[in-house]
């Protein structure tokens, strides 16, 4: 049978995104009460990173570990793929050897191309497109501080990028409403906008955007891969800072989420990432590994 792979959010089904996140929530409580299942003894997660991560590779390692499993930690510098081995081939070799494959890279057909040709479930640990693990753990976040997001509406503030795609795909699968405020020139994937056209609206204005919203987001100006453009950026999002002011606008018990690492007097003031009356980010950084531990039981068919 052909694994099941995590490359973007709508590879899970919305009943399938549920049970991860029920499970999600089951295996926080194990592990506060220190007994985390040994649901993946004797896997082995191969985990290749191309780009830089502090919460994707912590997460990941340390989530397989608590579950009775290992991670291998895979960089170009130090694999073939530095050498411009194929990444079909690394594909079907990694396939042979491990049980999941976790990849962070640049262009999600990478990645694409990489799950064709792999015997065992990929996972998407953040590509140019998307950052699907990221959205489990915002879900979670929110659902624990709030309950379900689906009625509710959301507020993106800033770069149209990997995690504002990632949020239209989850406005559909989640049934909340969207609204993006980016600047001109830098808007999410035009088909995927087209595609959800019913549940996400595209202002310019941040005030417009969280108006009333039960949950502002934001991400850094400038991903990694684009350090260049970095003075361009600043130029351009000057105006899309999320801060106090900002928020009041937002309903009453808003909660403000960054995936981090933020970059404080630039996309979000100090003063707002550090108060705990709306940002959860210690929360939701903190899901990912829970997020991930049930995702990876999931993929591995350990999930009931
Ligand atoms: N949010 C996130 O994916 O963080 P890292 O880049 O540290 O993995
Ligand atoms: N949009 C950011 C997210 C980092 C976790 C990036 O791609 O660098």
């Amino acid at each position: 049978m052909a694994p099941r792979h995590f490359l973007r959010l709508r590879d899970l089904e919305r009943d399938e995104l549920e049970r991860v996140l029920a499970r999600a929530a089951e295996l926080k409580g194990l592990r506060r009460a220190g007994r985390d299942p040994k649901s993946l003894a004797g896997k082995v997660l191969a985990m290749i990173f191309e780009k830089a991560s502090t919460r994707t590779r912590v997460s990941f390692e340390a989530g397989i570990s608590q579950l009775g499993g290992t991670a291998l930690f895979l960089s170009p510098a130090d694999t073939q793929l530095g050498r411009g081995e194929p990444i079909e081939d690394t594909a079907r070799v990694l396939s042979r050897m491990v049980d999941l494959v976790m990849i962070r890279t640049f262009g999600h057909e990478r990645l694409e191309r990489f799950a064709a040709h792999a015997g065992v479930p990929v996972i998407n640990g953040l590509s140019d497109s998307f950052h699907p693990c990221q959205l489990l753990a915002d879900i979670q976040t929110y659902l624990e501080h709030r309950g379900p997001l689906a009625g509710r509406v959301v507020a993106w503030v800033g770069d149209g990028n990997n995690m504002a795609n990632t949020y239209i795909e989850a406005a559909d699968l989640f049934d909340f409403q969207l609204r993006l405020a980016v600047p001109e020139g830098y808007e999410p994937d035009a088909e995927l906008l087209a595609r959800h056209a019913d549940r996400v609206v595209l202002t310019r204005s941040p005030a417009e955007a969280v108006a009333g919203a039960h949950l502002v987001v934001t991400d850094t100006w400038a991903s990694m891969g684009q350090e260049e453009e970095k003075a361009r950026r600043e130029r351009d999002f000057a105006g899309f800072r999320v801060d106090h002011e900002l928020m009041a606008r937002a309903a009453p018990d808003a909660l403000f989420m960054h995936c981090l690492p933020a970059y404080r007097g630039r996309e979000v003031t100090a003063e707002l990432l550090e108060d705990p009356r709306y940002s959860v980010v210690w929360d939701e950084a903190e899901n990912r590994l829970h997020a991930q531990k049930a995702l990876m039981e999931f993929l591995c068919g350990a999930l009931g």
